[in-house]
């Protein structure tokens, strides 16, 4: 994969989203938490109603772990929220209220995983990292034509990427997973890379089963996870008692599964429970 094909498909084609406008490293984070499960269109509004909020991370330090979860209605996966308020906290009482800047650090923040502390140094501090997310890791694998492990794949990115161009080099190799070499019906036609593709479009797919590209997204209706969404909502509004967990979760007739989520719910810290009634944390 020629790198300099990349950066000038990057240069012409990639998207101009609000977060590729900054490189305040707290807009990063809080972007790249957003953006993890959650697709970019989704994404945008929900960036600047947040960012509007709480500007800054002593900004949402001060504010409620309830009031990050209001915010973060209509994204999915609320325990984001939580941990998003835990590394606001993390940043003012062990950073000074600064996002710190080197690995290490970045990965002790709650929630942070080896991707986000990744796209944080690459996006923010212009930093010569390789970020694999889902769609580099799929591009990386039909590149390569390989099915690769985990470890394969992070070294695979780390030899591409170009020194003094990590930012542009991460954000483009996103796009062309994100826009051009997609799960389904890639367009190898406008790929800047199809030249040096093992494979191109053309037999079984190595990015199938290759680590960091994610599988099938299970069935969403009647799961727990649509239950916890459910309830999660209804506390975005008011507090809900023990007694109608079961309806608010749209199993009347479980009950005992309605309790056994609910207390998943509690045990991440999204809702705190006293005298029976559930309510956000304060
Ligand atoms: N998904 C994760 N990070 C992203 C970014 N910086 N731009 C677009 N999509 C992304």
């Amino acid at each position: 994969m020629n790198v300099a094909d990349v950066l000038r498909w990057g240069a012409e084609v990639r998207r101009d989203l609000p977060w590729r406008q900054t490189r305040d490293p707290w807009r990063i984070l809080v972007s790249e938490l957003m953006l993890q499960q959650t697709q970019v269109a989704r994404v945008i509004p929900k960036y600047h109603g947040f960012l509007d909020m709480f500007p800054t991370a002593s900004d949402c330090a001060e504010g409620s772990a309830a009031d990050v979860v209001k915010l973060w209605a209509g994204l999915g996966y609320n325990r984001r929220a939580i941990n998003l308020h835990r590394c606001a906290v993390q940043i003012v009482n062990d950073h000074g209220g600064s996002v710190p800047s080197t690995l290490p650090e970045l990965l002790s923040l709650a929630g942070i995983g080896p991707y986000t502390a990744r796209a944080v140094l690459a996006f923010a501090f212009e930093a010569d990292v390789a970020v694999v997310d889902t769609n580099v890791a799929r591009v990386l694998a039909r590149q390569a034509g390989t099915t690769f492990t985990a470890k394969e794949v992070q070294a695979c990115a780390d030899e591409r990427a170009p020194l003094g161009d990590g930012w542009a080099w991460n954000q483009s190799l996103l796009d062309l997973g994100a826009t051009v070499c997609t799960k389904r019906n890639p367009a190898c036609g406008e790929c800047p890379v199809a030249q040096t593709c093992q494979w191109r479009g053309d037999g079984p797919d190595p990015a199938v089963g290759s680590a960091g590209v994610s599988g099938k997204q299970s069935t969403f209706a009647g799961s727990d996870r649509q239950g916890r969404g459910r309830l999660v909502d209804k506390l975005r509004v008011e507090p809900v008692a023990e007694i109608d967990l079961a309806d608010v979760m749209g199993w009347p007739d479980e009950p005992d599964r309605a309790a056994r989520v609910a207390a998943g719910v509690i045990a991440d810290g999204l809702a705190v429970t006293q005298k029976g009634v559930l309510r956000l944390p304060s």
